[in-house]
């Protein structure tokens, strides 16, 4: 496994970190618990050292399973990172909204606390941006679980140039965490340049485009009830066709390089300036094994420009 030092914190962190956002079930079309308690000791024992979750990942299962990890893996606390996340709350039918407000993280964090089966957390983020939250606000009190000794980093997730620069006006801001993929590369264009001259780490989220970049799925694609990916617009409609083609073409690419698909697309997120880690989502047995292929090697100037050559080529 890779390992580097979090941005301006003393924390080291592994460069692939396991996703459990899948593990919790909901938008995912449910989990099966066992599986995914599996899944996350498979990270364990191969040496990846960070995890991510959320509270709003199964409304709290995804960090159980995560606590039930590393309780059976026998993997002592202080070896593993977790980041969790605060700023998302839900009505009584489960539907998600926005809040960031003082009250809801200071519930959050004892919530998380509770759940993950510990008494401080590595990297705290915000989920997402809370358009009803003045910004200042939220990082104060971010601010201040970093001083009471709660929380080890400050992050933020979704999170635009403009939010962080509010947002370091009042608080540090050690890490943000964006989406980046082959098939979804804006948060190269600012957030991750921004991050990377201010020494903020970056924690890119979906590499896989939730799985696409695995190779696994055809035009006949299905998926069980509940999961989203049936209505995403990676993999629906003209765009998830030509996917499917660019996908063919990477594939050849990934077999020169005697590398999988899913690898060759880690090691691109991971080989882009400014990013700190690239967050592989896994929830069955058997997944996570493929991450050890992305790491300990580096795609070349060719390899990667022929990436962006069969971009430009597929219409
Ligand atoms: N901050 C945010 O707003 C945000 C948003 C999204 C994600 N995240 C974080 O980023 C993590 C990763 O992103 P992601 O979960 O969206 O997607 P991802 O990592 O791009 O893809 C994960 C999915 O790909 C499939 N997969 C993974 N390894 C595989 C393998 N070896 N063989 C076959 N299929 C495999 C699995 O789904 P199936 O088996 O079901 O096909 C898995 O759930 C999340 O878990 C979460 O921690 C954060």
């Amino acid at each position: 496994m890779e390992f580097t030092q979090f941005g301006a914190t003393g924390i080291e962190v592994s460069r692939i970190a396991l996703g459990t956002w899948a593990m919790g079930g909901r938008l995912w079309g449910g989990t099966n618990v066992e599986d995914a308690i599996q899944a996350a000791c498979e990270a364990l024992e191969m040496g990846i050292t960070t995890i991510d979750t959320a509270p709003a990942y199964g409304f709290g299962l995804s960090e159980k399973i995560v606590a039930e990890a590393i309780r059976r893996s026998g993997v002592p606390r202080e070896r593993v990172v977790i980041a969790t996340k605060a700023g998302l709350d839900w009505d009584k039918d489960g539907n998600t909204f926005r809040n960031s407000k003082p009250e809801r993280i200071r519930k959050e964090i004892e919530d998380s606390l509770r759940y993950l089966n510990t008494d401080y957390i590595d990297i705290y983020q915000i989920h997402w941006p809370d358009p009803d939250t003045p910004i200042e606000q939220t990082a104060a009190t971010m601010k201040e679980l970093y001083d009471e000794g709660k929380i080890r980093a400050i992050g933020v997730s979704n999170y635009n140039v403009e939010q962080m620069e509010t947002w370091r006006k009042v608080a540090p801001l050690h890490s943000n965490q964006p989406k980046l993929n082959l098939f979804n590369r804006q948060a190269l264009e600012e957030v991750i340049p921004y991050c990377r001259e201010n020494n903020i780490a970056v924690l890119a989220y979906s590499p896989l485009a939730r799985g696409l970049l695995t190779g696994k799925f055809d035009e006949d694609a299905a998926f069980p009830e509940g999961d989203t990916r049936a209505k995403d617009p990676d993999f629906t409609g003209e765009r998830f066709k030509r996917n499917l083609r660019i996908i063919a073409e990477l594939k050849k690419l990934a077999e020169s390089c005697s590398k999988t698909l899913a690898q060759l697309a880690v090691r691109w997120v991971l080989d882009q300036p400014g990013v700190t880690i690239a967050l592989w989502g896994a929830r069955r047995p058997g997944q996570i094994q493929e991450a050890a292929g992305a790491v300990d090697w580096e795609l070349t100037p060719e390899q990667l420009s022929k990436i962006d050559e069969i971009f430009e080529k597929t219409v």
